[in-house]
């Protein structure tokens, strides 16, 4: 048994997240977790909400609310999603948090000890019709990189590269759209990241089984010399960590905060620390995750993010902990997404282009989502979500195939045997074949799903699932019944048991309907099917069981027309 310690990159606070946001991170994170629980293992899954910086007190403003009250309100909002997604966190936490803020000072404390933090006087962009500094996400303008017109001064979504407000060229406020900018002196803390270019390096080098996304993304903003210069972390604004030394008062950064992407992936740890505070827990419950001289050595962490993340997560975090020169746990493996696009575009928030968290569970179960969402992560390339593959994927994956099977063998065995697992017969050479073929595709399954390659896992549980399908129709029960009852019963033992069997594999992609098929089943028997054959003998000749209810319904082609106008969102009227 290891011990696995799982986070998904924490979501803004600013709003409801699309199902794009989703399948970057939070919902992968979730299917890793649960199957690692599954198999036996030792598992602590952390999220949180991202609470900080410019666009929380953009969204409360225009909420009319006080910032504090916003995002406490917001958060519950997101808690309360993530809980309808079935998303199977150890904590949610919020980087406001008192153990957040404690923390992030802390490790700036540590780093300025290590010389490792410089005050710069610096020149920042000051906006005259705002009557404020404008801090990085609120300066658009064009990149300097590739040119794209609409970069914001912390990063380039187009060419994912991390820039400086001033590094914009035609700058304007991303607030009220003005040019009135000016620059002003102001002083703030930098992070001598290019102190650990070395330390850094040598530590993705040593990272040869990364997904390429990952260690491309790392080793582009490594090599090109530009990646790892020193970056302020306070910004002018009220919202946030204030600037302290441990729990010093830092001399001139009075009334300043630290930046957003400062202290949120800090809250990973903090999160662990308010799990624990929250069970009334001792620190040692904590640290044991996070803390190599605290047996956290023996700790396997992997992150979950979208691709826009991962220069954050390479080297700006890593440079967090290395510099600390504390023993605090580093990143073991980085799985990275590509963007889900929506309908022929891409998910609009603004627009209110695409289907929201809220709104999609409104119309249909989470399974639904979860299993489509998951059988096509943009893991090797973007992908795209259209209505009609979704129509395509739900009607055939789960209502054909799955939901066929279990409503027809269930039906079948309640009208010739009654609602218990009939004796009788003996398995035969179709049942063995049965038993082989979903022993190896088993193994394959578990080793995609080891490999957090989640199409791959998702293909081979749906030809598990259709094998079945397959070995039922082509024994078909109901004809043998008429000249040999016994043989009719084996079948139907088999093919209840397959019931259960099935709920197990599937639960970290459809967790609702795997507890459907466990209660209907009536068996709290969810131990791993390490040996097929003897899965399959779980439920023994006389075990009670109910029929189910529908567990998967179709998608008509009036509800995907209608979904489909309605999530099509405003266009721009230019
Ligand atoms: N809030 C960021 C986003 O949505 C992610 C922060 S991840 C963390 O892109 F590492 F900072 F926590
Ligand atoms: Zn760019």
């Amino acid at each position: 048994m290891a011990r696995i310690l799982i986070t998904s990159a924490i979501p803004y606070i600013n709003g409801i997240k699309h199902l794009g946001n989703l399948v970057g991170s939070q919902l992968p994170a979730d299917l890793y977790a649960r199957y690692m629980r599954a198999r036996g293992h030792e598992v602590m899954f952390i999220c949180a909400t991202d609470e900080h910086g410019t666009p929380a007190e953009l969204a409360a403003a225009k909420a009319g609310k006080p910032v504090a009250e916003y995002c406490a309100e917001m958060w519950q909002v997101q808690k309360d999603l993530s809980d309808g997604f079935r998303l199977s966190f150890d904590h949610f936490g919020r980087s406001s948090s008192p153990q957040n803020r404690k923390l992030t000072q802390h490790f700036a404390g540590k780093l300025a000890e290590n010389g490792l933090i410089e005050e710069v006087t610096e020149k920042q962009v000051y906006s005259n019709a705002d009557g404020r500094f404008l801090p990085d996400r609120y300066i658009e303008g064009t990149c300097p990189n590739c040119g794209y017109d609409k970069a914001r001064g912390d990063q380039c979504e187009n060419c994912t590269k991390q820039l400086d407000p001033t590094d914009l060229i035609e700058p304007r406020s991303a607030i009220s759209g003005s040019t009135d900018l000016e620059v002003r002196e102001t002083k703030h803390l930098y992070l001598r990241q290019s102190l650990l270019k070395d330390k850094l390096d040598e530590w993705i080098d040593s990272k040869t089984d990364w997904p390429i996304l990952t260690t491309s993304i790392a080793r582009k903003w490594l090599h090109d010399g530009d990646g790892l210069r020193d970056r302020g972390i306070t910004r002018d604004l009220d919202w946030g960590v204030p600037v302290k030394k441990g729990d010093q008062d830092w001399p001139g950064m009075e009334g300043k905060v630290f930046y957003v992407w400062f202290d949120a992936p800090i809250e990973y740890i903090a999160a662990t620390k308010e799990w624990a505070d929250a069970h009334g827990q001792p620190d040692a419950d904590w640290q044991r995750w996070w803390r190599t001289d605290k047996g956290a050595d023996d700790v396997r962490y992997v992150q979950f993010m979208g691709k826009d993340n991962v220069p954050f997560h390479t080297l700006s975090f890593p440079a967090t902990i290395m510099g600390s020169g504390e023993p605090w746990k580093l990143v073991d493996y980085i799985k990275s997404f590509n963007y889900l696009n929506y309908d022929g575009g891409q998910f609009s928030t603004s627009q209110g282009r695409g289907v929201f968290m809220d709104k999609a569970l409104s119309i249909l179960p989470a399974d639904y989502w979860r299993w489509w969402l998951l059988s096509h992560a943009p893991e090797n390339s973007d992908s795209e979500f259209t209505w009609e593959n979704f129509q395509t994927s739900v009607n055939k994956d789960l209502a054909d195939v799955l939901g066929n099977f279990l409503s027809r063998i269930t039906k079948f065995c309640r009208s010739k045997f009654g609602e218990a697992v009939p004796d009788g017969g003996s398995y035969a050479t179709e049942e063995q074949g049965l038993i082989d073929r979903l022993t190896s595709g088993l193994r394959t399954y578990e080793e995609h799903m080891e490999a957090m390659e989640i199409r791959k896992a998702a293909t081979e549980l749906r030809a598990l699932w259709a094998a079945g399908n397959e070995y039922l129709q082509a024994a078909a029960p109901w004809t043998v019944f008429k000249t040999d009852p016994d043989r009719a019963a084996a079948i139907t033992r088999l093919s209840l048991n397959l019931i259960r069997f099935y709920a197990v594999i599937s639960r970290p992609f459809i967790p609702d309907a795997s507890a459907a098929m466990m209660a209907a089943m009536r068996t709290g028997d969810d131990s791993w099917p390490e040996d097929v054959a003897k899965a399959l003998a779980a439920l023994p000749p006389g075990h009670a069981f109910t029929v189910p209810e529908v567990t998967f319904r179709k998608i008509t082609d009036e509800e995907r027309e209608d979904w489909q106008a309605r999530f099509a969102g405003q266009r721009s009227a230019a």
